[in-house]
């Protein structure tokens, strides 16, 4: 894990928020190939949650939104975390982190909480913490010029709510029949009271949610086909099945409302953690709205001339740790064969020299799809205006496709590494015989094999790989 976030930090993918400033615990900014990354990620789920789709559309609502939704949706006064202070050292701890760090189970008691006997202060040492007692993870905000009770609004902690707020808005006008969708990727905000494992556990992060709006009573068909819809997608951006874990909620975990529940998880290098939550709600979001808005949240049925309303299954997942997964999964360091060596890549042994013939490099074996970087492009020599100028050519087609990187500095060797590291599949370099007849060398990043072809059959010949 160290070893990736100093890559993340060194390349540009993902740096401390404020660092000048010392950092702030809990927040993010993504580099210039992070915020590529990131840009992929939610291409890819949109493309497959909505655009590739009939049955979904997409809504982009306001991350401030009326107090009054968060008192329907429960959030004002039950989205929580038990937290408990060290009465020594003064430091503040998530109670179930601290316990299950410490093997243990926090203890769920009439009136809340209770750590069990022996829990102690991981900062210091000492077994004097206070009781658990709920912590609301809402931003509290003020609107307009006056700070009181009645300009109180909160940052969104989820993008969830938006969509069953503007449920019968969006009815209205898409045409749709249930069962149907309303897709929405935005920015939440909870104040964790232990943000974690670099990006994991954030205070502000990224959500894509979709709502999937049923008939009552086919919650269990509808929700076994968005885990699978939803595996084989992870499966699709590179997170391979034997790193991915369904984890299907008992019947006294699931919150009262709920039929069933199953989290994406996936095997982070500090644990099984989760990626995405895919929850059968029941009716409960859209009749608390009914309930405390007044406004009817209810759907005609003009075949069956029934009114309900309709039962959803959400599907919510997380941008940021999709991102580090990503990440995780495609960090390698490897041994690759010199120039002059024949052979493929080998896994490095961890403390070791490479043996005779090969040199250690560092990859990021993304999918094409989601690589920050598709191609970079070389010419060979840069004191040559001739390969220069045919290279930019190619460079300029290539560019208006996909985002790519020219590099005319250094032995072509170290610019092939540099791309490795930051994980662009292609690497293009244009030679002397480009000059004589218009083929470049394409170089894979994973086998390093190179292919000659002509330009013109290079864009068509990436697109089928990378699109
Ligand atoms: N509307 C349902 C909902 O918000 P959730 O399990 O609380 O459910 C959904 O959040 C997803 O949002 C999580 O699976 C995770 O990917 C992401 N997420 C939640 N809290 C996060 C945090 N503090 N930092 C980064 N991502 C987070």
């Amino acid at each position: 894990m160290d070893a990736l976030v100093s890559l993340c930090k060194r390349r540009g993918f993902i740096f401390q928020s404020s660092e000048i400033y010392e950092g702030i615990n809990g927040f993010w900014d993504y580099g210039p190939l992070g915020c590529e990354l990131k840009r992929h990620i939610r291409d890819a789920w949109w493309k497959s949650v909505v655009q590739a789709r009939e049955d979904i559309v997409g809504l982009d609502c306001s991350i401030i939104m009326h107090p009054r939704v968060w008192e329907a949706s429960g959030h004002t006064a039950s989205f929580a975390d038990p937290m408990v202070d060290c009465k020594s050292c003064r430091k503040r701890f998530r109670a179930d982190m601290l316990c299950e760090d410490q093997d243990a189970k926090l203890i769920k008691t009439d009136k809340g909480f209770a750590l069990p006997d022996g829990i102690k202060c991981p900062a210091c040492g000492a077994k004097d913490l206070t009781a658990p007692r709920a912590f609301n993870l809402m931003f509290k905000t003020f609107v307009g010029p006056v700070e009181d009770e009645s300009s109180v609004a909160y940052l969104r902690p989820e993008t969830a709510q938006g969509i069953f707020v503007q449920f019968q808005n969006v009815l209205a006008v898409a045409r749709q029949k249930v069962p149907f969708g309303i897709a929405q990727i935005g920015k939440a905000f909870r104040n964790e009271i232990n943000p974690r494992n670099f990006t994991f556990r954030s205070r502000e992060f990224e959500q894509m949610e979709l709502e999937y709006f049923i008939k009552p009573g086919t919650d269990a068909h509808w929700h076994e086909y968005w885990v699978a819809e939803r595996l084989k997608w992870y499966r699709a951006i590179g997170l391979p099945e034997e790193s991915l874990k369904p984890y299907v909620y008992g019947k006294d975990e699931l919150a009262h409302y709920a039929s069933a529940c199953t989290d994406i998880l996936y095997d982070f290098p500090f644990g099984m953690q989760e990626l995405e939550g895919i929850a059968a709600r029941g009716d409960f979001d859209l009749t608390q709205h009914q309930k405390f808005s007044g406004k009817s949240m209810e759907y005609f049925d003009a075949e069956t001339r029934e009114k309900f309303i309709p039962h959803v299954v959400e599907p919510s997942a997380g941008v940021d740790r999709i991102a580090l997964a990503l990440l995780c999964e495609a960090y390698r360091e490897e041994w690759v064969p010199t120039a002059d060596t024949p052979g493929e890549p080998i896994e490095a042994e961890c403390g070791k020299q490479p043996p005779a013939g090969y040199e250690a490099r560092t990859v990021l074996r993304f999918e094409p799809a989601i690589a920050p970087i598709k191609a970079a492009v070389f010419p060979l020599l840069k004191n040559k205006p001739e390969l220069v100028a045919k290279a930019r050519e190619v460079f300029a087609v290539l560019q208006r496709r996909w985002p790519c990187f020219w590099d005319q500095t250094g032995a072509i060797g170290r610019r092939y590494r540099r791309q490795d590291e930051i994980g662009t599949p292609f690497g293009v370099t244009i030679d002397f015989q480009t000059l004589t007849d218009q083929t470049v060398t394409l170089r894979d990043r994973d086998t390093m094999k190179q292919i000659r072809l002509t330009i013109a059959e290079l864009p068509g010949h990436l697109a089928n790989i990378i699109d």
